[in-house]
């Protein structure tokens, strides 16, 4: 939109049947936090709504395991996932929840206006009912076994391991995961939106006219277009929820996914009196910040229904990111494969910033990414500390050995080509991050700056004001060309501020402190200047921005996460899938380039020699020969082969993995595996036999 008047910028509401994950923070609530911080640096009149999903089946789930009521989950999660935004710094402003009686009573309006208004349909059918739970029950807690692929343990929506979306009436053997009873049908009447009345419109509003948006996002709306609308039932049995304020309703509350996103305006209505603005008038630009799994509800749904409603904005923009994955694992709640953001402040007291700087340097904006704690240490070490952190260090310390403490002159005079293009280099580097915030590039633009601070560095070096001050009693004409340098690389310094203020906003307060300046500073329109420090003033001593991360620590984040995972068999229902049935696009793992291929050293080994390792079903201990040396590798086919029947078989080997301890041995290797319908798993081998240590490629 060009030139809106304000903008109102919302990031999705978490359930709150559990504590928040750095998946969560990449997906969404970073870049809304990145991109409302840029625009309050640019003084404008900006919302940014947020607040907790209390609602649906997860919630009740929760309760029930737990023993205690639904009121109680979403009270103890709402106030750990209200500290966590506020400990990362997300500044939203207001933090609201859905169980409020604002939003019970502008959701029940919106629902009954559409009531009203006759744009529901009216249904009977039958569905799967729990007796001994007395309840019924949601897709996903119905469980059975897969018609695709015979994995006993699938879900009503969906089978997790061959990825079919299924209705749980495919099921065989279907039962209730939460009494194992088995599900009985019951007839039971709700409210239907037919969506397919608006698909002509929501064709035209998306496919049409919003061209712009992500790759992703576009992609995934114009899918569901294509394959064509139908009706969605927008109430639920149970009695955890807002009630269906209709006559003859008892016993049903509205969909989850119907409250949920009317909770934004709820939550604005809560922050001002103004609300009304910010809804309705079309001068407003909303924005919602979400994950890919938000998106058909973003961006069909709610807007389907708001248009139905009428009255209100529609999203301008929807930016959803992909999934965060965790040292090469999908995060899962079930089971704890997660790093949870109360634990990390917990850890990493006063590095907020810098779990800040890894997930929007690797955010997962066009594609899936990987956290791997390594990388966390590495940009921290190589880019945080090294790179910003050295620069605006090191201009400290030399602005008070060689200039007294105090912002030295600018002799334009003069000034040299190197110096020339600094001051280039800074104004380009705003327009630059400007443009890429505004089109939802939040690492490209984090690099710009980051990028910023590596030219300061290179300037430095060239410049090398210590040398040149050792030659003063000869040249005291070359005070100036100190000067030159450590003015501008003060002036860098404030520029960096602004610049990285959006990104990580606790090291522009460190810098603001060092530069003993106020917050105005760090005004977006200051960005590009070189006349923010004023000649003589006196700056203060210079404070560390970031410390080094140790291997120790690294070493402990990466024990504790392999420690807590709860394998499969401990399981229990994944708690933070929506309560619904729409099928999610199970994707293949995410696009690498040959680059990435190319880091997996692959061999051809030959089995040595092949033993059970002791208390552990499913493992053998194997020396496979490849060529040059002898390496143990434990590898977990102990029920697919008998140790005496492998041995002299070739297999191709992943050579260059970490070792990792299994069951007190070093296992130094992996081996392929295919893995057949029946989950028989046989080895991946060269057709004839081939000398041992042979690469694959
Ligand atoms: O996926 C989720 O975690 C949902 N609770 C998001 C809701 S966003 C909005 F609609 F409220
Ligand atoms: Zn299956």
């Amino acid at each position: 939109m060009n030139n809106p008047k304000r903008y109102l910028v919302t990031a999705a509401l978490p359930y709150a049947n559990g504590p928040v994950h750095i998946g969560h923070l990449a997906g969404c609530y970073l870049p809304a936090d990145i991109y409302v911080r840029y625009l309050r640096a640019q003084k404008k009149d900006v919302k940014f709504i947020g607040g907790s999903d209390e609602h649906g089946v997860p919630i009740t789930i929760r309760a029930m395991k737990e023993g205690i009521t639904p009121q109680q989950v979403v009270d103890r999660y709402h106030a750990i996932i209200k500290e966590s935004m506020k400990q990362m710094g997300i500044s939203f402003d207001i933090y609201s929840r859905t169980s409020n009686k604002v939003h019970h009573d502008t959701a029940s309006a919106f629902f009954k206006k559409l009531y009203d208004d006759g744009l529901f349909e009216e249904k009977e059918s039958e569905q799967y009912f729990d007796e001994k739970a007395n309840t019924f029950l949601a897709d996903r807690y119905i469980t059975g076994t897969c018609p695709v692929c015979g994995n006993p343990n699938a879900y009503g929506d969906q089978c997790e391991k061959c990825g079919s979306s299924l209705s749980p009436e495919q099921l065989i053997n279907p039962r209730s995961a939460l009494s194992d009873a088995v599900p009985v049908k019951r007839k039971t009447k709700h409210w239907y939106f037919p969506l397919q009345n608006y698909e002509p419109w929501l064709k035209e509003w998306i496919i049409d006219g919003h061209k712009e948006w992500k790759n992703n996002v576009y992609g995934q709306c114009k899918s569901w277009l294509d394959s064509g609308l139908q009706s969605r039932a927008m109430t639920r049995d149970s009695n955890w929820g807002i009630n269906v304020p209709l006559p003859g309703a008892e016993g049903k509350v509205l969909y989850v996914w119907f409250d949920a996103p009317i909770g934004y305006i709820s939550a604005t209505k809560e922050l001002t009196d103004q609300w009304a603005d910010y809804w309705c008038q079309a001068d407003t630009q909303l924005v919602h910040f979400i994950g890919k799994d938000n998106i058909v509800f973003h961006c069909i749904i709610f807007p389907a229904m708001l248009k139905a409603h009428g009255g209100f904005v529609l999203p301008d923009n929807v930016p959803a990111n992909e999934f965060l994955n965790i040292e090469g694992d999908k995060v899962s709640t079930s089971r704890n494969w997660a790093v949870w953001v109360h634990e990390y402040i917990k850890d990493f007291p006063g590095c907020e910033d810098v779990l800040r700087y890894v997930l929007c340097a690797n955010a997962p904006e066009t594609k899936d990414n990987d956290f791997t704690w390594k990388d966390f240490q590495d940009r921290n070490n190589s880019e945080l500390v090294s790179i910003f952190g050295n620069f605006v260090n090191r201009s400290w310390v030399l602005m008070h050995k060689l200039c007294g403490g105090k912002v030295p002159k600018l002799h334009e005079d003069i000034l040299d080509e190197k110096d020339k293009a600094l001051v280039e280099a800074i104004r380009q580097t705003k327009t630059k991050v400007e443009g890429l915030l505004e089109e939802y590039k939040f690492r490209d633009a984090l690099f710009e700056v980051i990028d910023l601070s590596r030219t300061g560095n290179k300037y430095m070096q060239e410049k090398e004001p210590w040398i040149v001050a050792k030659q003063l009693a000869e040249n005291p004409a070359a005070q100036k060309s100190i000067d030159n340098c450590m003015h501008l690389c003060l002036q860098l310094t404030a520029n960096l501020a602004i610049l990285i203020n959006p990104f990580l906003p606790d090291t522009a307060k460190k810098m603001l402190g060092m530069m003993k300046v106020v917050d105005k500073i760090l005004d977006w329109e200051n960005a590009g200047s070189v006349k923010l420090l004023s000649v003589g003033y006196s700056l203060r001593e210079p404070q560390l921005l970031f410390r080094k991360i140790e291997d120790a620590e690294i070493a402990a984040q990466v024990e504790k996460l392999k420690a807590g995972l709860i394998k499969p068999n401990e399981s229990k229902v994944e708690e933070t899938q929506p309560q619904t049935s729409i099928p999610i696009a199970i994707g293949s793992k995410p696009e690498i380039v040959y680059d990435d291929f190319a880091k997996i050293d692959l061999k051809v080994g030959t089995i040595v020699s092949a033993e059970k390792v002791e208390k552990a079903d499913k493992l053998l201990k194997l020396q496979i020969e490849l060529g040059t040396e002898t390496r143990t590798i434990v590898s977990g086919i102990a029920l697919h082969y008998q140790p005496e029947a492998i041995i002299g078989k070739q297999v191709v080997v992943v050579a260059n993995l970490a070792p990792r301890k299994m069951r007190g041995i070093e296992s130094n290797g992996m081996i392929l595996m295919a893995e057949d319908k029946d989950g028989k798993l046989h080895f991946v081998s060269p057709e004839n036999m081939i000398n041992a240590g042979s690469s694959v490629s």
